[in-house]
C-alpha cells in the first residue's frame, strides 16, 4: 500500500509553464525586474513548494497572514510571500494586467497576472511577522528597504532560476514525493538548515531517523545574510558528510531554493508546511530555529506550534533541545539525557566556529567532523571569506 502525505491545502500547485520558452514570451508585456530573493520565491511558488499559494499574496490574504498566520480562507500560512514594486513606476498598473518578471540578468522568468495592488503597512508587518521593528534584524531591514507597492496575483514560470552547479539537487516536490515512494518510505523527516552540518545537527537528524523511514536533508540555497556560509560551500560540506557518515539508502538530499527570512517561530511553521509539500511526514525543530541574534527565545519556534491543531498543520514537528558533546557521557546529548554540568560539555558558538574556519583552524571533532571542517576551510578561503 502506498502512502503519500497530502500537500498543504490538498493539491500540489504546479505553475511551471512547461511548454513555454524564451521565444514564446510576449516581449510586449511591461516588465518588472525582480531581485534574487523574489526570484527564489517565484521558483518555490511555481514548483509547488509553497502550495497552496499560486502566486504573490493579494491584499486580503496578506492582511490575514500578517494578522492571523492564516490565509483569508483559514488555511494556516504564517509568512507573507509578496512582490514589492516601485510605487511611481507602477502607479498605473491595472488589475488583470500581465507583467513580465525579469531577473537582474535580464532574462524573462515569469508572468504575473495582477489581481491586487496595495500599500502594505510595513511596520505592522515587521512587528507581527518578525516580532520587532528593529532595523538591525536582517528580515526587517530587508522589508523596510523594499519598494512601497505590493502586487498580488498568480504567476507562471517559464524557466527555473537554478544555478548550474548542483542543478541536479533542485528537485520539485513532485519529484521528491516520487522518490520517497519509490524507496518505500512511509515516514520521512525533513531537516531545514542554512548552516554547515555540525555534530549537533547530525545528532538530531540521526535521532529522528531512528523513528522514521527516511531523512530529507533540505538545505536552504536562496539568499542568506552576508556572514552565513555561502550555499555552494555548505552543499559541498553536506555531500562529504553524507559520503562518510550516513547510509545512502536512508537519506535524500535536495536544495530548498527559498531565501532565509530569519522570522524565527513563524518561519519554523512555514518551513514545516513547505517540507510537507515536499512529502515529509515529520519535521525537525531544534534550538532557535530560523533565529538570528537574540531576537527570539531559544524554544519560541517550538512553542508556536501549539497555536495550531495537529490536523491543520498535517505534519508532525519533532522538537529537540540544545544538543552538545559531553566528555563524561562520551557522546552527543542534551540536558534531557545528560546529567553532567556545563564544564563537561564541548561548547563553541556558531560565530566562534566560523572564525576558526575562516582562519584555517579545524574546530574540535566533537563540534565538526574533520572531513566537513576541511571542506569548509577550503571553501571559505576560496569564497574570499578568509579576509573578512
Ligand atoms: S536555521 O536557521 O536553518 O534554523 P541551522 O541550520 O543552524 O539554522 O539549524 C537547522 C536546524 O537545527 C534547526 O531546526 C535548529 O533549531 C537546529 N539546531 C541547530 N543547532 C542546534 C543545537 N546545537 N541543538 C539543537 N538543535 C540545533
Amino acid at each position: 500500500m502506498s502512502h503519500t502525505i497530502l500537500p498543504h491545502g490538498g493539491t500540489l500547485v504546479n505553475r511551471l509553464a512547461e511548454n513555454a520558452c524564451q521565444d514564446g514570451v510576449d516581449e510586449r508585456l511591461r516588465s518588472v525586474t525582480v531581485d534574487r530573493w523574489t526570484l527564489s520565491d517565484l521558483d518555490c511558488l511555481a514548483i509547488g513548494a509553497f502550495s497552496p499559494l499560486t502566486g504573490f499574496l493579494g491584499e486580503r490574504d496578506y492582511d490575514a497572514v500578517v494578522e492571523t498566520m492564516r490565509l483569508a480562507d483559514g488555511t494556516v500560512w504564517p509568512l507573507p510571500v509578496t512582490l514589492a514594486v516601485d510605487e511611481k513606476e507602477y502607479a498605473d498598473v491595472r488589475e488583470g494586467e500581465r507583467l513580465l518578471l525579469r531577473g537582474e540578468d535580464g532574462k524573462a522568468y515569469a508572468v504575473l497576472t495582477v489581481e491586487s495592488r496595495y500599500r502594505p503597512d510595513k511596520r505592522r508587518e515587521a512587528r507581527l511577522v518578525f516580532g520587532t521593528e528593529d532595523p538591525s534584524h536582517p528580515g526587517v531591514s530587508k522589508l523596510f528597504a523594499k519598494p512601497a507597492l505590493y502586487l498580488g496575483g498568480p504567476i507562471e514560470l517559464m524557466q527555473r532560476p537554478i544555478p548550474r552547479q548542483f542543478a541536479a539537487y533542485y528537485c520539485t516536490p513532485a519529484e521528491t514525493r516520487a522518490a520517497f515512494k519509490e524507496r518505500g518510505w512511509k515516514t520521512v523527516v525533513g531537516f531545514q538548515t542554512r548552516n554547515p552540518i555540525h555534530r549537533a545537527h547530525e545528532y538530531i537528524q540521526k535521532t529522528a531517523l531512528e523513528i522514521v523511514d527516511g531523512l530529507f536533508l533540505n538545505p536552504l540555497m536562496g539568499e542568506t545574510k552576508a556572514d552565513d556560509v555561502p550555499a555552494a560551500v555548505r552543499m559541498e560540506s553536506y555531500l562529504v558528510l553524507l559520503r562518510h557518515y550516513y547510509p545512502p539508502e536512508r537519506v535524500f538530499l535536495a536544495a530548498f531554493p527559498a531565501a532565509m527570512r530569519y522570522a524565527g517561530p513563524r518561519e519554523a511553521v512555514f518551513h514545516a508546511l513547505v517540507r510537507k509539500n515536499y512529502g515529509c511526514t515529520h519535521f525537525i525543530v531544534g534550538r532557535d530555529h530560523a533565529g538570528v541574534g537574540n531576537f527570539y527565545g531559544t524554544y519560541d519556534a517550538q512553542r508556536i506550534f501549539s497555536a495550531f491543531s495537529p490536523g491543520e498543520l498535517g505534519i508532525q514537528p519533532l522538537f529537540f533541545e540544545h544538543s552538545f558533546y559531553c566528555t563524561a557521557c562520551q557522546g552527543m546529548a542534551t540536558a534531557k539525557t545528560c546529567p553532567h554540568g556545563a564544564e563537561w560539555h564541548v561548547a563553541l558558538s556558531g560565530t566562534k566556529v566560523r572564525q576558526m574556519l575562516k582562519s584555517g583552524q579545524t574546530p574540535p571533532p566533537e563540534i565538526t567532523r574533520p572531513e566537513v571542517a576541511q571542506v569548509l576551510i577550503a571553501g571559505l578561503a576560496e569564497a574570499g571569506c578568509a579576509k573578512s
